[in-house]
């Protein structure tokens, strides 16, 4: 017996099914009830007419950054995009991210995100603090506290023009997340990199493709977690990178001055 509410419907959805060697859209009609997210659909869908499809969740939460997919175009997270946000006589098309290449269905390939990530060196420690000793204003601590809320989902770096349709910028290209991790670093306060002998600012320029982004912020647009990347991260990167360029002693002036109030 149907346990579907009054306010229950049937949405139209035209579904991406394939995999690396090709595919196409398949349409469907789905029950959708009181309160549901698109994932809750796919699910039924899943669990009512296509066994196979490949979707891939964890949280249901926003909180895994797994459930990245396209929904009518525009980048999302399928648990956190309310059916109620689409007409009821609307067709979504849900697709795989463009630009990672497609394992099966929905679920893509993000080997590229690890790839960029295993190639930005770490936090630099300072040399004679351990654990527990670090001291930084709540400043310092608020900034990198907005970008660390980043939960990988890749949709910034789905959408981001450069790599979108442009696979041979791949290579050249960290993409937003990246280069928002390369600037948290960069403004930390404690990073030792560069006595160490990395320039963070320069590598993030010359070695990480800070140059091709055009700061559209089609990025932030996107982000479910509504971290400021444009404006936070990458003009201020772009700043701090010309700073240097133009002015290595104002910027080498800048971090003794810091460390000497004891930031
Ligand atoms: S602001 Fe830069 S990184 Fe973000 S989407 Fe635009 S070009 Fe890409
Ligand atoms: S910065 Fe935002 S959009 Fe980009 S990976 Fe992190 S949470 Fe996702
Ligand atoms: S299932 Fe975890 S973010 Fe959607």
């Amino acid at each position: 017996m149907s346990q579907t509410a009054s306010t229950g419907y049937d949405a139209h959805l035209r579904v991406w099914r394939g995999d690396a060697a090709g595919g196409g859209l398949t349409d469907y009609t789905v029950e959708v009830n009181e309160g549901e997210v698109v994932l809750d659909v796919v699910h039924r869908l899943q669990a009512t007419q296509a066994p196979d499809l490949a979707v891939r969740w964890n949280c249901k939460a926003g909180k895994c950054g797994s459930c990245s997919a396209e929904i009518n175009g525009r980048p999302r997270l399928m648990c956190m995009t309310r059916m109620s946000v689409f007409a009821r006589d609307e067709t979504l098309t849900i697709t795989p991210m463009r630009t990672f290449p497609v394992v099966r269905d929905l679920v893509t390939d993000v080997e590229f995100n690890y790839t960029k990530a295993r190639e930005i060196p770490s936090f630099a420690a300072p040399e004679g603090l351990g654990p527990g000793e670090y001291r930084m204003r709540q400043e310092d601590v608020a900034r990198s506290q907005e970008f660390r809320k980043c939960i990988e989902c890749f949709l910034c770096q789905d959408v981001c023009h450069v790599v979108r349709d442009h696979e041979e910028n791949k290579e050249a290209f960290a993409g937003p997340r990246f280069l928002m991790r390369m600037a948290e670093l960069d403004m930390h306060p404690l990073d030792e990199a560069e006595r160490r002998g990395l320039d963070r600012a320069r590598a993030v320029a010359e070695e990480h493709g800070l140059g091709l982004c055009n700061v559209t912020k089609c990025c932030t647009e996107v982000c479910p977690e509504s971290i400021r990347i444009t404006d936070n991260a990458l003009i201020p990167m772009k700043e701090r990178a010309a700073d240097r360029r133009h002015d290595p002693l104002v910027w080498l002036g800048s971090r003794i001055r810091r460390r000497g109030r004891g930031d």
